[in-house]
């Protein structure tokens, strides 16, 4: 997984992702810098020599170049986010951070610099705010908005916490597992009821975080309402009015799942059960099987709907070929993924321990 730094000019994107790619044992790549290496100019000359236009499109060309790689700190072009394609395929593989600085502190950094085209200008705190106005609904699409008026230290260790930020609900099956499970500190823990061993009361009585217990067959609902669950989790296509409203009466929160093991619906079929999800319960689940860039750009999407209406929704792909996506979707907004402590559940799940690592040296 990338991460990836948007923001306008003398936003601090080079330094602080040098400093955090450091930090983190990430590489650092720059695509101005790339761009400059490839054209044997500077980014100056190009726009003196070619235009605008041709820059960006070197630009875009770099920018699919390296969002095909994993593991790195990408540093953008500042102009970079006007077009949508850039940022699409930068989200695929990356988290999107946008360094957010005013236009006074752009204005003192920028002053007496020589290497940017767009700010040899007569008046540039016009300039500043012209293309900012532009720019801002672009660059507030990025995953995290960072106040980066503050120290490259700062900004470098509020990124890392961002990063470290993943909720992890671990499926078990007996109380080995969940000892074992809230011994790596999972962040909660799921019971399913076709694969439980032991009893589901003491089980959940002895977790100390909270419990999802999915239901497989409406018959299950009445030991589970009088269960100490804090979540249920009833399929979509099983759940009726009445289950809904039992699982409430008992305050408990209904979580509605959708999987398709086949395939990833359009995003147009997922954001219809997502407004299901959105009517009728506290906590929405989509996962589906992903084979394609397509598949990922759906859940993007599906989150960023969720998010834009405040609505809880887990949602990631499976697939060997889509890992990725069960870390990377938590970033871009799913409320959790889940994980293992024996053996894989889902094709591509990843085990608790290996989660856990990965959420100690940042994703
Ligand atoms: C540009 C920003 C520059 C560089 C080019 C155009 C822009 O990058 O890509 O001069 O349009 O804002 P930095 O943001 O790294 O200065």
């Amino acid at each position: 997984m990338n991460i990836v730094l948007t923001g306008f000019m003398g936003c601090g994107k080079t330094t602080v992702g040098k400093a955090l790619a450091e930090k983190i044992k990430k590489r650092f790549i720059d695509t101005d810098e790339l761009i400059q290496k490839t054209a044997g100019k500077t980014i100056s000359e190009i726009f003196a020599e070619q235009g605008e236009k041709k820059f960006r499109k070197l630009e875009s060309k770099t920018i699919s170049q390296v969002s095909k790689l994993d593991n790195q700190v990408i540093a953008t072009g500042g102009g970079s986010v006007l077009n949508p394609e850039n940022l699409k395929v930068l989200n695929r593989n990356g988290v999107i951070l946008f360094l957010n600085t005013s236009n006074d502190v752009i204005l003192k950094r920028i002053e007496n610099q020589k290497n940017r085209p767009l700010m040899s200008v007569q008046n540039q705190k016009k300039q500043v705010q012209k293309l900012m106005k532009k720019r801002m609904p672009f660059y507030t699409q990025a995953d995290y908005i960072l106040d980066a008026n503050c120290s490259i230290t700062e900004i470098v260790n509020e990124i890392q916490r961002l990063l470290c930020n993943l909720q992890v609900c671990t499926t078990v099956t007996n109380k080995k597992e969940l000892a074992k499970a809230l011994e790596f500190e999972t962040d909660l823990i799921e019971l399913r009821l076709d694969q439980l061993h032991e009893n589901l009361n003491e089980l959940i009585t002895i977790s100390s975080v909270p419990v999802i217990v999915k239901v497989q067959f409406l018959n299950q609902l009445p030991e589970v309402i009088r269960s100490p669950a804090a979540i249920v989790d009833l399929d979509i296509e099983q759940a009726d009015d009445f289950a809904i409203q039992q699982i409430r009466r008992k305050q408990k929160l209904v979580l509605l799942s959708f999987h398709d093991f086949q395939k990833t619906p359009s995003l147009a079929q997922l954001t219809k059960i997502l407004n299901q999800q959105m009517q009728n319960a506290d906590i929405g689940k989509i996962v589906t099987l992903g084979t394609n860039t397509e598949d990922i750009d759906a859940i993007i999407g599906l989150l960023k709907i969720a998010k834009n209406a405040g609505f809880p929704l887990i949602a990631f792909l499976m697939g060997e070929s889509q890992k990725h996506t069960r870390t990377l979707m938590c970033l871009k907004g799913s409320l959790l993924t889940y994980a293992h402590v024996n053996q894989p559940l889902a094709v591509g799940q990843s085990s608790l321990q290996e989660l856990k690592q990965k959420e100690a040296c940042s994703v």
